[in-house]
């Protein structure tokens, strides 16, 4: 069967935001029309709308939905948008974007609705130079760190089109490699429990044609000592001034292991996940969900009934891991350049 183009994952229509609904991928491509703060708050905490530009994205366009709802002759009620803006930041509390995006949409309340739309509109069309920009320098570094010409890259969770607005932050990254012509293979971790790897990482990657192999997140630590990795590339959700890295659980795993192996370890985040009001990543408070994710698979149960949960969606990577942060403006080394390669980190 041909798979139906994807279109962008956001976009506004005719006073309503349509999504790609993300949890039907790749099963079925079907878009969500969503026109009330409510059900945008839906749509993000089950994760029809995920990834984290993609929900600060989300989120402005809910302050925009909030203060069309709640004004009259172009006076908006500013407590009833700050109130419904409280709420879309707390939805999914890791990811700093929805914080970013709710305060910039926000900040234009002054002008009344139409000037908070004109800035989600205006963040939308940024976040495409943001991925540009972010996956040529990405790709860039990714060249000067690894010797070679054919490159075995391995990625966690999912940071294309789907989590943002365009290309995407690290599979930016890896499809501009690709269009190098230095891409051998893409490791892709399945990213249990919600699979984004295997269900939209995988999609994503096979349309841009970008060779890859899905494996099960725990086949990552043999696949480096085997040899077959030769750069880890991820996304992330928060990332503190020092260059601690929140992103989807198991990355924290893939880092210490990349570090073991002595692996540069690559994250390519927007500026807008950068969260500078935080030293480091100790107080980066990690979503914890339902229990359900993990105690079943594919809509069936695997648990014992009564199984106790433990389901962190986030983990924090120590930027002594990070071999390098790139973002739209800048390449962010935490740690001296000659501990990079030459000698594998303990843990
Ligand atoms: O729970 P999710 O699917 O929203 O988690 C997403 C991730 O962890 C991504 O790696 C991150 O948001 C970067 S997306 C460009």
């Amino acid at each position: 069967m041909q798979a139906p183009r994807l279109q962008p994952s956001l976009r506004w229509e005719g006073g309503s935001v349509v999504a790609v609904d993300q949890r039907a991928l790749p099963r079925d491509h079907r878009l969500l029309r969503l026109t009330s703060v409510d059900q945008l708050l839906e749509a993000i905490r089950t994760l029809a709308i995920r990834g984290a530009p993609a929900i600060g994205l989300a989120a402005a366009f809910g302050v925009a939905l909030s203060a069309h709802r709640n004004s009259t002759g172009g006076r908006v009620d500013e407590a009833a948008v700050r109130a419904d803006a409280a709420r879309l930041i707390a939805v999914r509390p890791t990811a700093v974007n929805l914080t970013w995006g709710v305060r910039r949409a926000a900040a234009r309340l002054d002008g009344g609705p139409d000037a908070v739309l004109a800035e989600a509109l205006a963040m939308l069309d940024e976040d495409a130079a943001v991925n540009a920009a972010t996956a040529q320098r990405g790709a860039d570094l990714v060249e000067s760190l690894t010797p070679g010409s054919s490159l075995r890259l391995l990625t966690h969770c999912n940071t294309g089109r789907l989590a943002t607005a365009a290309v995407g932050t690290a599979l930016g990254v890896m499809v501009t490699l690709h269009g190098r012509g230095r891409v051998a293979e893409v490791l892709v971790g399945e990213t249990r429990p919600l699979l984004q790897g295997a269900r939209l990482t995988a999609w994503e990657l096979g349309e841009a044609g970008v060779p890859y192999r899905l494996c099960v997140d725990s086949a990552a630590a043999a696949a480096m000592a085997r040899g077959m990795v030769d750069c880890v590339v991820v996304g992330a959700d928060r990332i503190a001034a020092n260059g601690d890295v929140a992103n989807k659980i198991g990355t924290y795993s893939l880092a210490v292991c990349a570090a073991y192996h002595g692996i540069p370890f690559v994250v390519a985040a927007p500026r807008s996940t950068w969260d500078e009001e935080l030293a480091d990543g100790s107080r980066i408070v990690i979503e914890e969900r339902d229990a359900t994710e993990v105690a079943t698979l594919a809509g069936n149960r695997v648990a014992p009934a009564g199984a106790e949960v433990y389901n962190p969606a986030f983990d924090v990577t120590p930027a002594r891991l990070v071999t390098a942060v790139v973002s739209e403006h800048r390449v962010f080394r935490p740690h001296p350049r000659e501990a990079d390669l030459t000698s594998p980190v303990t843990p």
